[in-house]
């Protein structure tokens, strides 16, 4: 005889619960939950798949948030129903890029709630950047239960959630902020993106000491995480995306905080180049490929005679430290340049984390840079992945790495021979490797030839 498993199911929605509960997980409504019974294991009967060919894209069109660079790494506007977390450290501009961001679509709005701020506030922040205000409901609330009541009868095409750590549900005892109360006001929020179409933004604190409160916890329950960075004393900001279900991850932003907000930065390669009037010792411009574009980016090597015995120090910031260790190793074996009585510091210009491998030829050029004195010529970009057996490997995305150098003006590249492409670049020579030697002869003959302008 065959066991029969008891289950509920709503008769508004059809969400299904395994214990009866006076309200529906799935719409919310009261006492709509009826009791459904059917064979332990068994089939249902009441679950239909469909023929992928037969769904269309639906409600998949993006709006924009008028700031192109946030549209760029939201992979190409907002979508309808899309959950997004933005993280970043405290006053680093979350909340001005938000208010900034207001969806033009089909006439309809935002509705901006903030836990944070006092309506005061956010009205002097608009005016202040001289934001139109037409068409920006405000809110200030932080029982998610009210948040999400307004949201769904005023339907607006974005909501904006300032921040996530301060709202609460009072079907919890913790206190706002609590995992618990991030991960239950998320989920709330989340139904309330996927049965409405309203995108809903969500402000997250991370904390530098990784504190419970910080977003990490809620990433697997969005559709995109970005964060916002910048430098210490910076007033460019990087906005990154780590994770996009609908775009590319890894998807680079940048703006620079103005007094009248965030300006968004058409040209990202030409700030993260140091300007010097003369090529400096050290110093070698890289190209690396993060989410769709190339971006040129600056690496500074400082090499230092050692002070302690047999202990010299290696400190990358930028790029990982490990790596350098590894590096170092290979540009001593295979370079024939020995730096273990060399203090080695590397730096990446303008606070760019780069986590390929691509930049690992241009690491190396600007340590034996600084430490023979021998600038590498500014024109000259350096990229190029470094085998433990001193072989130079192709990485993706050469062409668009060259192609990028040679419209910002850069006369030479020393990269990988496999990404040499093959019809000539105007005006740019591309000088192939297949070693690390090899590499190192090019960087010296380049920097003997004096500069042609
Ligand atoms: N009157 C002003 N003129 C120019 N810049 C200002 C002015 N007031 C604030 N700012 C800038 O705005 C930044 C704060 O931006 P915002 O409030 O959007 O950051 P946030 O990330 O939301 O911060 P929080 O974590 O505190 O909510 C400040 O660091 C400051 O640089
Ligand atoms: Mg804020």
């Amino acid at each position: 005889m065959s066991k029969t498993k008891i289950s509920y199911r709503c008769s508004e929605c059809g969400a299904s619960s395994p214990k009866w509960q006076g309200q529906c997980p799935g719409c919310e409504a009261w006492n709509t939950l009826q009791r459904t019974t059917n064979p332990t294991g068994g089939y249902s009967g009441e679950v239909q798949g469909r023929q992928l060919a037969d769904v269309g894209e639906g409600a998949l069109v993006r709006g924009s948030t008028g700031l192109a660079e946030l549209d760029r790494v939201l992979g190409g506007g907002l979508v309808p129903g899309a959950v997004v977390l933005i993280g970043g450290d405290p006053g680093i501009g979350k909340s001005t890029l938000l208010l900034q961001a207001s969806v033009e679509s089909a006439g309809r709005r935002t509705l901006y709630v903030s836990g944070e701020e006092s309506l005061e506030q956010i009205a002097l922040r608009a005016n202040r950047l001289g934001i139109n205000p037409q068409g920006i409901s405000v809110l200030s609330e932080t029982r998610v239960e009210d948040i999400v009541g307004l949201a769904e009868a005023q339907c607006p095409a974005c909501l904006v959630v300032d921040s996530v750590q301060t709202v609460y549900t009072e079907s919890l005892p913790s206190a706002p902020g609590s995992v618990n109360q991030l991960r239950e006001c998320t989920a709330q929020l989340v139904r309330l993106a996927k049965r409405s179409g309203i995108a809903v933004l969500l402000i997250g604190h991370v904390t530098k000491t990784g504190s419970i409160a910080g977003p990490r916890v809620l990433e697997h329950m969005v559709d995109a995480v970005l964060y916002f960075e910048s430098e210490a004393g910076s007033r460019y900001r990087i906005l990154r995306a780590v994770k996009n279900r609908f775009g590319a991850a890894n998807e680079l932003g940048v703006f620079v905080m103005t007094e009248a907000g965030m300006r968004e930065v058409r040209n990202p390669s030409a700030i993260f180049l140091s300007q010097y009037p003369q090529p400096v010792a050290g110093s070698v411009i890289t190209a690396v490929h993060q989410g769709s574009r190339p971006l040129l980016v600056e690496i500074q090597a400082l090499t230092d005679r050692s002070g302690g015995a047999g202990s010299a120090r290696r400190l990358a910031v930028g790029l990982d430290q490990n790596r350098l260790a590894l590096l170092l190793a290979a540009l001593h074996r295979h370079g024939g340049v020995a730096t273990y009585d060399e203090d080695v510091f590397l730096n990446v210009v303008g606070g760019v984390k780069i986590t390929e491998t691509a930049a690992d030829l241009a690491a190396l050029l600007a340590t034996v840079s600084s430490l023979q004195v021998e600038p590498v010529p500014a024109t000259t970009l350096v990229f190029g992945e470094v085998g433990l057996a001193g072989e130079i490997r192709p990485v993706a995305w050469g062409e668009e790495r060259i192609r990028e150098a040679a419209k910002l003006g850069f006369r030479h590249a020393i990269a990988p021979r496999a990404n040499v492409p093959r019809a000539p670049v105007d005006n740019f020579q591309c000088h192939g490797v297949d070693t690390l030697a090899e590499a190192l002869a090019i960087a010296r003959q380049l920097a003997s030839q004096p500069v042609v302008a």
